[in-house]
């Protein structure tokens, strides 16, 4: 029987409660709770303007001034919403950190990779010495499977592949040790072999750091491979969320099942009959009811 949600009772690691974001008035995210426990990867799913990457500034700290946010997002028990800039300096980098879809954005075009990763490492970490610093940025190269990271270390960003150029940002987001990486599209710029390769090395040091993630993306299929648990958003409406096997296995929503209309082997006999899909305003609404333990559904309205 279906019973109203309820937030975990686990200790999360981050915990987003009824967040709500706007501009001028239009909330773009609602209602969003969401939980992350340490050392687990949380995938979130949604088409393009879902709410997704708001989602994420606002865990960071870096939504426009133009948003009006409220709710709670709660990182180690510490409230993140509205913190000064100052504060939230403490997180960003080091506690949490981010790699985005576009890596050469996110990289000076005219600054070598090795010094962009020292200044991140000596920002945080200011009492290593030199050698302390590039000795670190060289072994993180290396766990991102960089080839020749020595020799490459005085190398602009333009010298390396668009893949490459993503293991650099992986590498210098993990330089501080953060609990929390979010990444927000990582591989939708690549082409789909770099694409398998840059989530299996997420993947893999996700495992080896016992490192958090939010992995967000709009393919389904993309967070299949890496997500502990799956969030589907629609339209700023958080519509499903349970395990990977909940989703891929036994989805509820119509939404969902829609996404997972491209993958063929699936056992969807279990799930609701796909119905026309809701439209923005069709959502609205419904409440949120656990069908399982973890698998929460959002009621067509
Ligand atoms: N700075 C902004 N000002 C006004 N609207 C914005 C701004 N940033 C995002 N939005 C709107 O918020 C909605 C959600 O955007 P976003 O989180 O980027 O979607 P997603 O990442 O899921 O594709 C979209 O409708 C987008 O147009
Ligand atoms: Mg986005």
């Amino acid at each position: 029987m279906a019973v109203p949600a309820e937030s975990s009772s686990r200790k999360p690691l981050l915990a987003i409660e009824r967040l709500t974001i706007a501009f001028r008035g239009n909330p773009v995210v609602r209602e969003l709770s969401l939980a992350i426990q340490p050392g687990e990867v949380l995938g979130l799913v949604g088409e393009s303007g879902s709410g997704k990457s708001v989602t994420s500034l606002a865990i960071l700290g870096l939504l426009d001034s133009a948003a009006e946010a409220r709710g709670s997002i709660r990182f180690d028990g510490e409230e993140l919403l509205n913190l000064r800039p100052e504060a939230m300096r403490r997180y960003r980098g080091r506690r949490i950190a981010m790699i985005f879809q576009e890596p050469m954005t996110a990289l000076n075009p005219v600054m070598p990779v090795g010094r962009q990763i020292a200044e991140a490492i000596e920002t945080h970490q200011p009492t290593l010495t030199r050698r302390e610093v590039r000795n670190a940025v060289i072994a993180n190269l290396h766990a991102v499977a960089l080839p020749e990271p020595e020799k490459r270390y005085t190398d602009y960003p333009h010298q390396f592949s668009g893949g490459q150029r993503q293991r650099i940002l992986i590498a210098m987001a993990l330089a501080n040790r953060p609990q929390l990486l979010i990444a927000d599209e990582p591989t939708t710029a690549l082409d789909v072999t770099v694409q398998a390769q840059v989530l299996k090395l997420l993947r893999d040091l996700q495992q080896q750091f016992g490192l958090a993630m939010l992995f967000i993306s709009h393919d389904l299929a993309v967070v299949a491979e890496v997500a502990d648990r799956v969030a589907v958003m629609r339209h700023g409406w958080l519509l499903e969320q349970g395990s990977r096997e909940q989703i891929f296995h036994t989805p509820r929503h119509p939404y969902t099942r829609s996404l997972l209309g491209a993958v063929p082997t699936l056992e969807t006999d279990r799930a609701l009959p796909l119905s026309t899909l809701p439209s923005a305003t069709d959502v609205l609404p419904g409440a949120l009811v656990e069908y399982d333990i973890g698998h929460q559904v959002r009621a067509l309205s």
